[in-house]
């Protein structure tokens, strides 16, 4: 052990206050699970008060269920270069499929995306993914019209533009082995900018409309409102959600494991109760 003086920094140090949790108090809440396979939004308001129970799932569909990570954009006739959504989910896969003359034109289709992030050295902001109808766009820019389509679903088709974007804290699911960048790529796509408007989930301009062609510089977003998007880590919210339930059912477990079999990552979390993690760390 090093000698106390002063090669001793960290006992320097000044203490650093601990970060308040900044969903604690929040009344809207925006989560996104942006799956490899699938992709789902929930959200709670004030009206759908934030106990686990009223939180509520958009239909991304005509049910509920998770749809598939698809997407189809489509030309925008009415702006030169603009692109807009034509489709996510099942109705994205089945519209391309059943595509004639399966070109760029005037559509653009991706699916599963997802897993590009999982490259880990090759990876970075400027990464570039080949759409199933030729062409290559910028990766980011893909996930960020994801993202714009997922809010419009939550504020327009669900909640009638009855709340704005910026009343929401948003939170996006990742995996916990994703490293920093891939994190951060994430956040850049939900922050995105597009040439006319700001887009990003936090701020409540348009979303994104254009591509960024392959080779020009890709725009930096200007991180609008920061306080207001998390990262959750995937098996820790599913960890979180058993404890909720468990405790709901009136028997929570001292100890459990929650395996999250996803269709690109599988995370496992184990969890102690608060007496069992005290009396294991007492060993050491
Ligand atoms: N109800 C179901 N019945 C059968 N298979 C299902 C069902 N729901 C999901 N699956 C399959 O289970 C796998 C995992 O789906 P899941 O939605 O958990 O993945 P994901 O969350 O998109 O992926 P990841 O979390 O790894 O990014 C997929 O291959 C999916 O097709
Ligand atoms: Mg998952």
């Amino acid at each position: 052990m090093a000698s106390k003086g002063a090669f001793e920094p960290l006992a320097r140090a000044d203490k650093i206050p601990k970060a308040i949790p900044v969903l604690q108090d929040s009344d809207c809440i925006a989560a996104i699970d942006f799956g490899t396979s699938s992709l789902s939004v929930a959200y709670t308001t004030p009206l759908n008060p934030t106990t686990r129970e009223n939180v509520k799932v958009v239909p991304l569909h005509k049910t509920y269920e998770r749809v598939p990570n698809a997407i189809l954009i489509m030309k925008d006739q009415e702006g030169q270069d603009c692109w807009k959504t034509f489709e996510i989910g099942h109705q994205a896969q089945s519209a391309y499929s059943k595509m004639k003359k399966k070109s760029s034109e005037n559509f653009i289709y991706f699916e599963r995306i997802k897993n590009l992030l999982k490259r880990d050295k090759l990876l970075d902001r400027t990464t570039q993914v080949s759409s199933f109808t030729g062409g290559s766009y910028y990766l980011i820019e893909v996930i960020a019209f994801i993202l714009t389509h997922l809010k419009e679903k939550l504020l327009t088709d669900e909640l009638k533009r009855n709340y704005k974007s910026t009343e929401f804290d948003w939170v996006i699911t990742v995996p916990a082995i994703w490293k920093a960048r891939a994190r951060r790529m994430m956040r850049e796509a939900a922050y995105m900018v597009s040439v006319y408007s700001i887009a990003g989930l936090t701020s409540d301009a348009l979303g994104i409309t254009k591509f960024t062609p392959v080779g020009s510089p890709l725009p930096r977003p200007e991180e609008v409102n920061p306080e207001k998007l998390s990262l959750a880590l995937e098996p820790e919210v599913a960890a979180i959600a058993a404890q909720h339930y468990s405790l709901v059912s009136g028997s929570p477990p001292q100890r459990y494991m929650v395996v999250d079999i996803g269709g690109g990552t599988v995370d496992i979390t184990v969890l102690l109760s608060m007496k069992l993690y005290q009396q294991y760390w007492k060993k050491f």
